[in-house]
């Protein structure tokens, strides 16, 4: 059945489709970037080049489907289809089964120096942890599938100066979702807090104290690989690509026991190299503190001479508050020193705004504004103060496998693509 689209020269074709087939046409045009209206165009166009019809598709259990395809198509492929003996259902399906076999899904593209990504301020409670956790939750999702992703037109709302709480609003609207593949890295988390809140959130147990940790391997006294350390986040959503090094509280010790050890600032980096090459992205989560340790993170993060300018680096997070802006400066001046002193490429990754709710009015909203204001770092993600983070922490569930369609996760895969 067709009928003419008034807009342009296509016209509107209602068939019917395996709900299998339709699934996989979906993810792949996702996948390429392609309208899913121009690969059946193709599809059938290669179809009816073919010499004969190939071999049958299980068509059993076909569903409506519906797209447009240019003036005329339509009718020649129903000449063709009559000519092969194929029902236009079959033939479609061949024809959508062609058009997959010759646009196979991607390659995960890879990072050639592994990225890492130091999530940091020396303040407690503003969302370190868990925009640490979300963001290596959405950078290791299944590439095979499709979730919701929340474009980021807030972001340039907001610098054009609308209100906070038109913002929360809008941001909820289903026109702003779109369906993107997963990103598929392989992402190594490190618990680098003693207080291990990401360890226990994410269902780990922290690293028994007197045994072996990071804090030891910084230290240089290692009693085994850290690779033995290293634990997989299970769910099929992440396949075997998100780990996580976790905490152990021999941490609450690492500044003093860093105080002896030979160019401190790279014990992390010396630390980490053997398992470097397992993993396309590293994620620190950092401690709420400005120490040794804290320097050790930053120097981790410096970009290599091999690696392009923004691929690693910090993310600060912070909160629509006036107290929060106090922490920045003493955390940037921090970074800058360490740069200054050691002649380092330290790029800022972005400023995530956490927890924001325009509803708390001016301050909220104004603070918002000033932390689009500084531009460099610019904002790269707000994060509305959401219950479903809260909850996932109580049931130690990691965000994405408690509430993956729910509006957090959402806004995380948005971050994650923000900074890639
Ligand atoms: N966007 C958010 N919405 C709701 N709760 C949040 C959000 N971000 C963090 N939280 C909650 O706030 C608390 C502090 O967050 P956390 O990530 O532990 O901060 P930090 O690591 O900076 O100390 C936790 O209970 C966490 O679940
Ligand atoms: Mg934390």
């Amino acid at each position: 059945m067709t009928s003419p689209s008034p807009q342009n020269d296509r016209e509107k074709v209602v068939s019917k489709l395996p709900p299998w087939l339709r699934q996989e046409l979906k993810i792949r045009t996702a996948q390429l970037r392609v309208d899913i209206q121009d690969a059946v165009h193709q599809g059938i166009s290669h179809w009816s080049a073919l010499a004969s019809a190939p071999s049958p598709v299980d068509t059993s259990g076909a569903e409506s489907f519906s797209t447009w395809l240019p003036a005329g198509q339509w009718e020649s492929f129903r000449a063709d289809a009559k000519g092969r003996g194929v029902s236009l259902i079959q033939g479609l399906a061949q024809a959508v089964r062609l058009w997959l076999e010759m646009n196979p899904a991607p390659t995960v593209k890879r990072p050639s120096v592994v990225r890492r990504i130091v999530v940091c301020n020396q303040k407690g409670g503003v969302g370190k942890t868990a925009i640490t956790a979300g963001t290596a939750e959405a950078l290791a999702e299944d590439p095979e599938s499709l979730h919701p992703v929340r474009i980021a037109r807030q972001l340039a709302r907001t610098s054009q100066g609308e209100e906070g709480q038109q913002l929360h609003h809008e941001g909820t609207t289903p026109l702003d979702l779109e369906d993107l593949p997963g990103l598929g890295m392989r992402v190594l988390l490190i618990d680098f807090d003693p207080q291990g809140h990401l360890t226990k959130q994410l269902g780990q147990q922290p690293l028994p104290i007197g045994g072996d940790s990071l804090t030891c391997h910084m230290a240089g006294e290692a009693k085994g690989p850290l690779s033995d350390l290293i634990v997989p986040v299970p769910d099929d959503r992440f396949g075997d690509r998100l780990h996580i090094l976790p905490a152990c509280t021999d941490a609450f010790l690492l500044d003093v026991r860093l105080s002896t050890v030979r160019a401190r600032e790279a014990a992390l980096e010396r630390a980490l190299a053997p398992v470097e090459s397992d993993y396309d992205v590293i994620l620190i989560d950092c401690p709420p503190s400005l120490g040794l340790s804290m320097d050790a993170a930053i120097y981790y993060g410096r970009r290599r001479d091999t690696e392009q300018p923004g691929a690693s680096g910090a993310l600060i997070v912070v909160q629509a508050e006036d107290s929060s802006a106090d922490a920045y400066d003493l955390l940037t001046s921090q970074i800058n020193d360490l740069r200054d002193d050691l002649s380092l490429d330290i790029d800022y990754l972005g400023l995530v705004v956490n927890l924001y709710d325009g509803r708390r009015g001016y301050i909220a909203t104004s603070s918002l504004q000033a932390w689009m204001d500084i531009k460099d770092p610019r904002v790269v993600a707000i994060v509305p103060d959401l219950k479903e983070q809260r909850e996932a922490v109580r049931v130690k569930q990691p965000l994405f496998v408690y509430a993956p369609k729910g509006d957090q996760a959402v806004a995380l895969r948005a971050l994650a693509r923000e900074i890639s």
